[in-house]
């Protein structure tokens, strides 16, 4: 009989080398796919993809903690909460910038400098001036080492545990012959619009006061004192320049463009779209193209910077005690206007939360005719003291949703009148009420219909079942006519139903019931999950839920304790999970997709931290998918234990090629006993 090959031995010596070499090699891999994902923007993996990547390498770095690295992808996750951000004076004063308002101040900035120089400026450095937050990081030996914010322009305050957290900044610089010892970067933390808008809606729906605009969000967000709430934000970091920098053997860089390119070659993501100018006319060129760019970017920006390429040049020009000489911010227009607040009318979203909404005077702000705009909720319109029929300033703050400022007090004529928060839904007439600690008045009837046709939006909506020419117009309709009571009465409308409706002819009658059956047939558990409109169960929560529930029953009756060992879930999602399927509307809802056959089932992965908790595997025999070392990795990853000799205690004995005499005594103690492929299932569930 072949000698079973004793893996103990060549484990303790293949091991810490294998392991390491893993972890670095994880590593490298995930910085790689970040600085594709959140610098180009161009991912190459999927999520599911990276997820796998990065649950592996935070397994291995817990079992093996001497292999840890500040520096490794993972602490992105957010470290220990701090006291207090401490101060911290900069190396260089981070100095402002002095603003102007045209193409002509511009030219007079030109020419005072070429006074100053006695010559042509040659070139500028031109780009977009991004509205977030000024903050200095810094890297040592390439690796990061500590961040600050502008604060005074002196002393800002030490946010190194935060900011590690930024989604595009690399925490290890790639290693190139041009890489300082020390190097000071500076630049603009921003997050974009659209997160912006969720995060604000977020807010408001937990009771909590809204962001004024993007650039408070980006505040905020990296003046927190708990680095995993700064995590969880969607922040960016954008260098725009540099403080101190040291070389081993070099002279810093003679141009600014150089400083910019040289960054991001260092992995550093830099402000988009600079470029040279070199005269008025290529500014102009440059100013109306941002201009017009500015509402599809997907960041704030209120201007462009005017900067002099040349480094010796602005070293020649120096400072004001405020700005330097050498640099301007050409300011877009205002995109504030004053217009008259009309009316306050309610709004119900699916959730029942009533939201007031501005009626204005329909106003141009920056390009875009606003006459709606969100006033959050009824502590808003206090804190603000608007009324009805003021004269306010609206803006469209980061070029986002558009928001009032604030009432012109002194237009005020006495006419105006204030606002009273409805006591019952306007939709349905119910009455409303506010949970203490909220912000919100809510409906709480689950047939509203104006909950209805909001859920039903959702429902059929691209996250949702995804059904194609089920938009908003539609779906009031089709509430409205009372055709649908309930989420799953679309499943049942038929021809007939569609062919009453005014408008509705006989081919798109088909269409739409081809692409409810459609989108029916090919949804999938974590769609139906996220259609149902939970609150706090995003699309991302959703498919961490269908991988863990088999299907919609395991998930309703799922208890607190099995909801916490979901990815992401704290109390308060499972909460709400676990009071939504207590509702016995929803659970009829529930039943009603079972009854329609709407029932995708999942086989779901087990919890990974518990599936093979305490179990003692035995290998014998030759693998041929892995080597023991990874298969030694995979067991503990799961939480068990490979141990060495067969014995009662054994759980599972894994059978390779040619099995030793392992196999013999496992089969004389009756053990359990599988093969390769089924090993491979237990611990890798779905990756095949
Ligand atoms: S250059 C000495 N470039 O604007 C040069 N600043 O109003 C100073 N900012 O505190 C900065 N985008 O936070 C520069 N492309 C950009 C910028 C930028 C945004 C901010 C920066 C600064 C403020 C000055």
């Amino acid at each position: 009989m072949q000698k079973d090959p004793s893996f103990v031995d060549t484990q303790m010596k293949a091991e810490p080398e294998t392991v390491k070499n893993r972890i670095e090699k994880l590593r490298r891999t995930i910085e790689y796919h970040n600085h594709q994902y959140y610098v180009l923007d161009d991912p190459e993996i999927s999520d599911a993809e990276y997820d796998r990547l990065f649950k592996e390498l935070i397994q291995l770095e817990e079992s093996f903690p001497e292999h840890d690295d500040p520096d490794s992808p993972t602490k992105k996750i957010g470290g220990p909460p701090v006291p207090a951000f401490y101060p911290r004076t900069h190396s260089i004063p981070m100095y402002s910038l002095d603003n102007c308002f045209s193409l002509d101040e511009v030219a007079s900035f030109i020419s005072r400098i070429e006074k100053q120089i006695s010559g042509s400026v040659p070139e500028f450095w031109v780009e977009p001036k991004l509205d977030g937050l000024a903050v200095e990081v810094i890297f040592e030996k390439g690796r990061y080492s500590a961040a600050c914010t502008r604060g005074d322009g002196t002393t800002g305050e030490d946010v190194t545990a935060n900011i590690r957290t930024v989604k595009n900044l690399p925490l290890r610089l790639v290693e190139t012959a041009d890489l300082p010892d020390y190097l000071e970067v500076r630049g603009e933390v921003v997050i974009p619009k659209t997160k912006f808008e969720e995060l604000n809606t977020f807010k408001t729906q937990s009771g909590q006061k809204p962001f004024a605009n993007p650039r408070n969000a980006a505040a905020g967000s990296v003046r927190q004192l708990d680095p995993t709430v700064t995590a969880s934000r969607p922040l960016y970091f954008f260098a725009y320049g540099i403080g101190l920098v040291r070389f081993k053997n070099k002279d810093t860089w003679n141009r600014q463009s150089r400083i910019i390119e040289a960054l991001n070659i260092m992995g550093i993501a830099t402000v988009p779209t600079g470029r040279i100018c070199r005269n008025t006319d290529e500014l102009r060129v440059f100013f109306d193209e941002l201009t017009r760019l500015r509402l599809d970017n997907p960041f704030d920006m209120d201007g462009l910077v005017i900067k002099v390429n040349d480094l010796s040049l602005q070293s020649q020009l120096g400072y004001t005690a405020k700005a330097p000489r050498w640099a301007i911010a050409l300011k877009f227009p205002a995109m504030q206007e004053k217009t008259r607040l009309i009316n306050i009318s309610v709004q119900v979203g699916r959730t029942g939360v009533l939201t007031p909404v501005a009626q204005l005077e329909p106003v141009n702000v920056g390009g875009v005719t606003v006459s709606r705009a969100t006033l959050h909720n009824e502590d808003e319109i206090r804190s603000k003291d608007l009324k009805i029929g003021d004269m306010v300033l609206v803006q469209r703050a980061g070029d986002v949703i558009p928001s009032v400022v604030k009432p012109l007090t002194d237009e005020r004529t006495g006419r105006e009148r204030d606002f009273i928060f409805p006591v019952n839904c306007p939709s349905c007439n119910s009455p409303v009420i506010r949970l203490e600690n909220e912000a919100a008045w809510r409906c709480l009837n689950l047939s509203c219909p104006a909950r209805l046709e909001q859920g039903l939006i959702h429902f059929a909506g691209r996250k949702g079942l995804d059904i194609e020419g089920l938009g908003k117009k539609w779906v009031s309709i089709l509430v409205r006519k009372g055709l649908v009571c309930k989420l799953t009465d679309i499943f049942r409308l038929q021809k007939t139903d569609l062919l009453s409706l005014e408008r509705m002819g006989e081919k798109s009658a088909q269409n739409l019931l081809d692409s409810i059956a459609a989108g029916a047939k090919k949804t999938t558990l974590a769609r139906i999950i996220n259609g149902l409109g939970i609150r706090h169960v995003g699309e991302q929560t959703s498919k961490d839920l269908a991988s863990r529930f088999k299907d919609l029953d395991e998930l309703a009756a799922a208890e607190q304790g099995q909801l916490l060992t979901v990815d992401g879930i704290g109390p308060e999602i499972a909460s709400s999970i676990i009071n939504f399927f207590r509702n016995p509307e929803n659970l009829d809802l529930i039943r009603d997709f079972k009854i329609l056959g709407i029932w995708p089932v999942n086989e779901p992965a087990l919890p990974k931290d518990l599936a093979l908790k305490n179990k003692k595997f035995i290998f014998t025999g030759s693998l041929s998918r892995f080597s023991r070392s990874r298969a030694k990795e995979l067991v503990e990853e799961l939480g068990g234990k490979v141990v060495g000799s067969v014995s009662r205690n054994v759980d599972l004995v894994v059978a390779g090629d040619s099995p030793g005499s392992k196999l013999d005594k496992a089969k004389e103690l009756n053990l359990r006993i599988i093969t390769e492929d089924e090993f491979l299932d237990i611990v890798k569930p779905s990756d095949h």
